[in-house]
């Protein structure tokens, strides 16, 4: 017997008004419980991908959530199935205090504020946030900010969460206290994330989005290989620890995927990589 995915995407087109093509033909689909990364670079669609999935944005072709086919009539019943958490979280969050925030949701339902409010309190419990209840969601750090954010979606009881570049602005215990709190929680998962480590603790597998396709699809480990995608950022890493290194790392992109590659081979020892300087040699 075949499982039925919560989220199935097929050859998915959408243009902006002005005329950019941000999606040619994506075919994707989420199980129950799964958690799948979107990788990509910046411009590669993966928001625009996303924002489709709760009716946000409607292009050519079809998506159907949790058996419900997204339109503009069916946009409100799809967004009680699906918490999207934006990248600026903090935009989500106006309430005088965290609390009322994330009640607030609920009381748009028409929800009674007592209830909407005591239900509010064990989302921000579920989200590791509970203290932060009475303060002003202006004096959360970036963390309590992204949680508080979270709370806001939990709240409403989602069947997926979909995360929209939840690192962003953390710091290492910030994400890494996210990656906790996001693998405990049991919900079908779509990530948008540059962080490789960040999903690999969390996906179960990867798409990897360019130019507004999906040019790839595995584990974490198979997409970097494949797209050099992590040793980039080693590669620039390196760069700036060795000044003769750095014109030849960024003399060309080809040049820069090949030291890439490079590193990421040795990569069960990296480090042989960061003794082995100048690496500006190993491009020539
Ligand atoms: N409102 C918009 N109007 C026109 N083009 C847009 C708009 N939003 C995004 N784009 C373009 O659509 C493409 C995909 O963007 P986006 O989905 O934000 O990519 P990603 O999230 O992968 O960085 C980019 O070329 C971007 O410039
Ligand atoms: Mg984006």
């Amino acid at each position: 017997m075949s499982i039925e995915p919560v989220i199935e995407v097929r050859d998915l087109w959408f243009r902006y008004a002005d005329g950019t093509e941000a999606l040619r033909g994506i075919n994707f689909h989420l199980l129950p419980g799964e958690t799948v990364a979107l990788l990509g670079a910046n411009g590669s669609g993966k928001t625009t991908f996303i924002l489709h999935l709760n009716g946000l944005l409607q292009g050519k072709g079809s998506v159907t959530v949790c058996g419900i086919p997204v339109n503009a009539g069916t946009a409100q019943q799809v967004r009680r199935k699906i918490g999207l958490v934006f990248q600026d979280s903090e935009s989500q969050l106006f309430m005088p205090t965290v609390l009322e925030d994330v009640a607030f949701g609920l009381m748009n339902l028409g929800i009674s504020s007592a209830e909407a409010l005591h239900r509010a309190a064990h989302a921000l419990e579920l989200a590791g946030i509970a203290e932060a209840a009475n303060k002003a969601p202006y004096h959360l750090s970036a963390g309590e900010k992204r949680r508080a954010s979270i709370a806001g979606i939990l709240v409403m009881d989602p069947e997926i969460l979909i995360l929209d570049e939840p690192t962003t602005s953390l710091d290492p215990p910030g994400q890494r206290s996210l990656a906790e709190l996001l693998a405990g929680l049991p919900q079908a998962k779509i990530i948008v994330t540059h962080d490789v480590e960040f999903a690999r603790e969390l996906a179960d597998r990867a798409v990897f989005f360019h130019r507004g396709a999906i040019s790839g699809e595995g584990s974490i480990d198979d997409l970097v290989i494949r797209f050099g995608w992590r040793a980039l950022r080693l590669a620039c890493l390196q760069c700036s620890m060795t000044r003769s290194a750095r014109p030849a790392c960024h003399g060309s992109r080809e040049s820069s995927l090949r030291f890439s590659s490079f590193l990421f081979r040795i990569r069960p020892a990296p480090s042989a990589a960061w003794s082995g300087l100048p690496m500006n040699c190993l491009l020539a």
